[in-house]
C-alpha cells in the first residue's frame, strides 16, 4: 500500500481509524461533505498527525465529484473509502444509478492504489446470535452462493437483508476481510474491506 498521500473519503471525524495509522502517510487529505466533519476531524487527530510528521488537509464538499481531479493530481496517493459507498444507495438518485455509480468506480480508479470498508447487506438477525470472527475471501461473493448464504447463516440473518448495492465495487477477486458489525441488538452488517494495487498504468 502506498503511503505517502492517503485520501480519505467519507472520513467524518475520523472515528474509525487510529492516528498512528493515518501517520504512516507523509500527508492526508480527508474529505467529507459534512461541515461539522472537519472540525471534528482536526479535535480528533489534527494536534498528533502533525507532531508525528503528517500534513493535514481537511476538505468539506462532495469528494465522489472530485475523484477524478484527486487522481489526477495525486496518481501516487492511496484512496481511501471510509465506509462511504454502502451509504450511497440511501441518497435521491435511483438504485439502479447508485450501482451503475459503484460499479464504474474502479475503472475510474484503476490507475491508482485504492481500497474501501463498505457494507455489503444489513438486517436483522436470531436472537443470542454470537458474531463470527472476521475471515478473509475475495471480492465478489454473491449474496446467493453458498459461500455467501454461509457466512449470512453464521451471522444469524433473518431474511430480508437489506443490499448496500456494493457487491461489484471492488474488482473481483481483490483480498477482502469480510466483518460482522453488530449495529445493534438484533441488528448486524456484513462489511467488507479491501485494497488494490494500480491495474494499469496511467498513459
Ligand atoms: C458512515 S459515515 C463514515 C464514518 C467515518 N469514516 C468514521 O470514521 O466515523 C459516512 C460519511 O460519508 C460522508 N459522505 C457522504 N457522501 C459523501 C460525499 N459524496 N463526499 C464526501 N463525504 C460524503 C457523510 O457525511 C458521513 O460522514
Amino acid at each position: 500500500m502506498p503511503r505517502k498521500q492517503l485520501v480519505l473519503l467519507g472520513a467524518s471525524a475520523g472515528w474509525m481509524l487510529p492516528t498512528d495509522w493515518l501517520a504512516q502517510f507523509e500527508e492526508v487529505h480527508a474529505w467529507d461533505i459534512d461541515p461539522l466533519a472537519a472540525p471534528l476531524f482536526r479535535w480528533r487527530h489534527g494536534r498528533h498527525l502533525p507532531q508525528q510528521g503528517t500534513r493535514l488537509h481537511l476538505h468539506t464538499g462532495d469528494g465522489l465529484a472530485q475523484l477524478t481531479a484527486c487522481t489526477r493530481d495525486m496518481p501516487e496517493a492511496f484512496f481511501w473509502f471510509d465506509n462511504l459507498l454502502g451509504q450511497l444507495r440511501f441518497t435521491d438518485e435511483s438504485l439502479n444509478a447508485v450501482s451503475h455509480r459503484l460499479q464504474s468506480l474502479s475503472t475510474t480508479l484503476q490507475h491508482v492504489a485504492w481500497g474501501s470498508v463498505h457494507d455489503r447487506l444489513s438486517g436483522r438477525t436470531l436472537p443470542g446470535t454470537a458474531m463470527p470472527v472476521s475471515r478473509q475471501g475475495l471480492a465478489g461473493v454473491a449474496m446467493e452462493t453458498h459461500e455467501g448464504q454461509a457466512w449470512l447463516q453464521q451471522l444469524g440473518a433473518v431474511s430480508p437483508w437489506l443490499d448496500h448495492l456494493t457487491e461489484k465495487v471492488l474488482p473481483a477477486g481483490t483480498p477482502v476481510q469480510h466483518t460482522a458489525w453488530p449495529f445493534k441488538p438484533g441488528y448486524a452488517h456484513w462489511l467488507e474491506m479491501g485494497w488494490c494495487p494500480p491495474r494499469i498504468t496511467r498513459p
